[in-house]
């Protein structure tokens, strides 16, 4: 057999799934029908934020027709133990947060269960409440660390008596809210109970993380569990982990015998699906006339609930951006009454490069340098606080490249002197980061008897293009056409993966494909090319004994903003984004990642707002109608461009993540445009009417 070696990587391949996507044949996780009749699920939440469930009484909702169980803490069968205690689903009669499930109710129908969820008399003692974060809440603690385990502060020289001494200081204060998660598939699930084992077809970033989790909450051996999610629609983080849905409708069908539906509405997932923790950030720097820095602080106010501790990683890239030698970073966390905040796309990065950021064009103003030169004086040899090298590191190429695109060169600096029409209008740029994360994978690799070939792994293409990356990446190291590669993701009953977060999933599942494909290319050598052969690779050891280095993803981001003089109203014109992400695999779908994360990005500057209703303690504004998004009409040109980088010290790929660092920078970069605009330097996110006029 003769194949023509193809160099599949670095090319525009189409969507492997894009016809079964297009014609609607690809299925999701709530369009799955197993065999057993399926009945639905309903979740019912909390009306208070604080105290205990007392009773439930059913008995209405019971004797509607069609009505099967409902379920509470009261008559619930109990679960095995969880990382996660918000999946500890009715084990408690306790109430950390609005929105928390108490009950759930199962119907033939949805509507029915609808119907009984509203008939339900769930009776509390309630409780006082406490919702509101403040820098100086009397519960503000330390924790031990930081998301996912970055030491929670560091201290490097003699921060505050560099900034005494500094020629120029700047003392800052930003805000931003606390920022939903709303992929555009809601977390769905379809439990089914077979020979005592568990199917569920779900809605989630890695199917073998949530076969672990439900094989320990229901005493379960992992292989008694499968879980199915060819195809997801989105999670930005929210998916992640494990959520209460997955565990109730496994529950559901426990209690039932049946198959058991479960899908969130778009107003309960603003509580039970991890949102961005609301953060207060005070920046100080000091630095020479010039802009050369001396110190760095940077500390992050945050919240958590009081039934599980998320502390997001905000001050982290500060610890890597910049050089100078007197630096500290901390991180505060306040446990209260409110849903659980948890990972959405770039935690920590995003929302803490905001603040440095906008710092560093305040600082820039305050030297009278501009922005792009404070950013290249600044730039470290190597890793300015553990000292590494960095594997690569092409901040200075993005921002040159940037600045050359945008066409920086012509900028006048002043603030607030250019009129169009009825709009002030400026620009800004900001810089991005994300770190270059790699976990152990296992994948399987086969050569079909045909000629063709069969990858298998636990990956799970989120609607990123991780299974056709991965079918480029298979189809070079079996040195075959990707035509002749098949990808399987999407199943824990394949060989074991890590999840899709943290912009790890290429990087991961890819060296696990390469290696498995490796293994495979020697064995059909030693057995002649006899075909069908299988070969299996693990990566534990390889991630494990990989060189200490500062792994991380750079990027400049450039904005141009037209603000309303009478009204305030903000429009972003113009968005170019250069980036320094390793090995591009596939442009187009990287293309698309990058230009998701800028919208996102633009959303976070201009609208994205959790709103606390002090007295209900809860968000408010949770659905569509109030919640604010990015609509087509908001969303400028957005230019993505890369350099040229290939980091093979990284993995075998030599990529970098791409996922998230697109929506690293974009609002710091909006709002320092939004400064060069008006004048007006707006700190708390998002950039509202009311902000810049009044
Ligand atoms: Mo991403 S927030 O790491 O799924």
């Amino acid at each position: 057999m003769t194949v023509t070696p193809t160099r599949a990587v670095g090319t525009d391949f189409d969507r492997v799934e894009a016809a079964e996507k297009v014609t609607g044949t690809a299925r999701y996780a709530y369009e799955h029908a197993p065999d057993r009749d399926t009945v639905y699920a309903v979740p019912v939440q909390s009306v208070i934020a604080r105290g205990e469930v007392v009773n439930v009484d059913t008995d209405g909702a019971l004797t509607l027709p069609g009505v099967i169980a409902a379920v509470w803490h009261g008559n619930a069968p109990r679960l095995g133990p969880a990382d996660d205690p918000e999946l500890a689903l009715f084990q408690s009669r306790r109430v950390a947060y609005r929105g928390q499930l108490v009950a759930g109710v199962i119907a033939e129908t949805l509507e029915t269960a609808r119907e009984a969820a509203r008939r339900l008399r769930v009776e509390y003692a309630q409780e006082p409440h406490d919702v509101v974060l403040r820098v100086d809440h009397p519960k503000m603690y330390k924790p031990s660390k930081v998301n996912p385990a970055y030491p929670t502060d560091t201290e490097y020289g003699d921060p505050d008596a560099a900034l005494e001494k500094a020629a120029v200081t700047v003392d800052l204060t930003y805000s931003t809210p606390a920022e939903h998660n709303n992929p555009m598939e809601p977390h769905a699930t379809v439990a089914v109970w077979e020979n005592d084992g568990l199917v569920v077809y779900d809605s989630n970033q890695g199917s073998s993380a949530v076969r672990d989790t439900l094989a320990g909450l229901f005493g379960l051996p992992p292989d008694a569990v499968r879980v199915i999610a060819p195809h997801v629609g989105g999670g930005f983080g929210s998916k992640g982990t494990p959520r209460p849905g997955v565990v109730l409708a496994a529950l559901a069908a426990k209690v039932t015998g049946r198959a058991v539906k479960v899908t969130m509405t778009r107003q309960q997932m603003f509580a039970l699906v991890g949102y961005r923790t609301p953060i207060i950030q005070r920046v100080r720097l000091g630095a020479d006339e010039d802009g050369t820095l001396r110190a760095i602080v940077h500390d992050a106010f945050e919240q958590t609930s009081t039934v599980q501790e998320f502390a997001e990683q905000t001050t982290t890239p500060t610890r890597i951006m910049y050089a100078a030698p007197n630096r500290r970073t901390t991180h505060r966390l306040a446990p209260l009454d409110v849903p659980t905040p948890s990972w959405m796309r770039a935690p920590g990065e995003c929302p803490g490069m905001f603040a440095l950021e906008s710092a560093m064009d305040e600082l820039a103003i305050a030297c009278g340098v501009d922005p792009i030169e404070l950013r290249i004086r600044n730039e470290p040899e190597t890793d300015p606080e553990s000292g590494l090298p960095f594997s690569s590191r092409n901040l200075v190429a993005c921002l040159r490249e940037g600045a050359a695109r945008f066409g920086w060169a012509d900028r006048d600096p002043a603030p607030g002197v250019r009129r169009e029409g009825r709009r002030l209008v400026g620009t800004g740029v900001a810089a991005a980061t994300y770190p270059a994360y790699r976990l152990p994978s296992r994948a399987t690799a086969r050569a079909e008897p045909d000629g063709g070939f069969t990858v298998r792994i636990a990956a799970a293409d989120i609607g990123t293009g991780a299974r056709t990356a991965l079918t480029q990446i298979a189809a070079d190291a079996l040195r075959t056409a990707p035509e002749r590669v098949r990808v399987e993701v999407g199943d824990s009953a394949l060989p074991t993966a890590s999840l899709a977060g943290g912009s790890s999933g290429t990087a991961s599942w890819g060296t696990a494909v390469v290696r498995a494909c490796e293994a495979l290319l020697r064995e059909l050598d030693r057995y002649g090319g006899r075909r069908p052969q299988e070969a299996a690779a693990d990566t534990t050891a390889e991630v494990e004994a990989a060189e200490r280095l500062s792994r991380h993803a750079f990027g400049a981001q450039f904005a141009e903003v037209g603000v309303d003089v009478d009204t305030g109203e903000v429009r972003v014109s113009r968005l170019l984004g250069v980036f320094g992400v390793g090995r591009v695999i596939n442009p187009k779908t990287a293309r698309s990642q990058f230009i998701g994360g800028m919208t996102m990005g633009l959303g976070m500057a201009l609208m994205e707002e959790g709103v606390m209703d002090v007295e209900f303690g809860d968000y408010l504004n949770h659905d569509f109608a109030q919640y604010h998004i990015p609509a087509c009409a908001d969303v400028p040109d957005i230019e993505v461009h890369w350099v040229d980088e290939v980091d093979d010290r990284l993995n075998p790929m030599g990529s970098k993540g791409i996922g998230e660092i697109g929506i690293v920078g974009t609002a710091a970069a909006v709002a320092n445009a939004v400064h060069h605009a008006t004048g007006v330097r707006v700190r708390d996110l998002p950039i509202r009417l009311d902000r810049l006029v009044g």
